[in-house]
């Protein structure tokens, strides 16, 4: 399996993949809300490919925490069901929050699944530090800290930067 930059003509097949993932609900959600409108961050979102397939996508979206610059959501993060289990999710996000890092990001945010996204390094973020516009569980919501001790340097509402 290969990561490479998504390229333009990876467009189509990420959209199936979205569909096969997440479900025609996918844009009901708050992470997606957030989402729209904003750009993903080009030179952060990264392809999956095995033998000239595309198996998986990764994209962020930046975001400011109370008007605040330098943070990223992550996702969506992807894998094509038949393809699962070859630690492409992980691959993919620790690519992705190295290329991050060093184009100066402080902090990556995601609503996910603990259980897997710790694999990653993210944490659970103390309740009510960081508030997403609309409902959201909080045990769901995760930080990846970039940079030493970013997380106390954010606090507040998420909106699109
Ligand atoms: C979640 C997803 C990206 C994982 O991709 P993947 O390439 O199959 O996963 P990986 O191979 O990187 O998984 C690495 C490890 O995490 C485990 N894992 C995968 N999904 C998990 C989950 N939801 N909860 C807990 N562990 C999980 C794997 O079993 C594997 O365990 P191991 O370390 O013991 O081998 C992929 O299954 C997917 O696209 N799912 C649909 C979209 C989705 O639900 N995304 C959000 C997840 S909250």
């Amino acid at each position: 399996m290969k990561i490479r930059p998504e390229i333009r003509a990876d467009a189509p097949q990420i959209e199936r993949l979205h569909m096969e993932a997440f479900g025609p609900g996918r844009f009901a959600k708050t992470a997606y809300r957030v989402r729209e409108g904003g750009d993903f961050v080009q030179a952060l979102s990264l392809t999956a490919t095995h033998e000239e397939r595309l198996v998986g996508s990764i994209r962020f979206t930046q975001i400011l925490i109370d008007g605040k610059e330098g943070a990223l959501l992550l996702g969506p993060l992807a894998v094509f069901r038949d393809y699962s289990g070859h630690r492409c999710g992980l691959r993919l996000m620790n690519a992705g929050l190295d290329l991050a890092r060093d184009q100066g990001y402080e902090l990556a945010l995601l609503v996910g699944d603990i259980a897997y996204y710790e694999k990653a390094g993210f944490k659970v973020i103390p309740s009510a530090q960081i508030l997403m516009p609309g409902p959201v569980d909080m045990a769901r919501m995760l930080s990846f800290e970039l940079q030493p001790g970013a997380l106390e340097r954010f606090a507040g509402m998420v909106s699109l930067g």
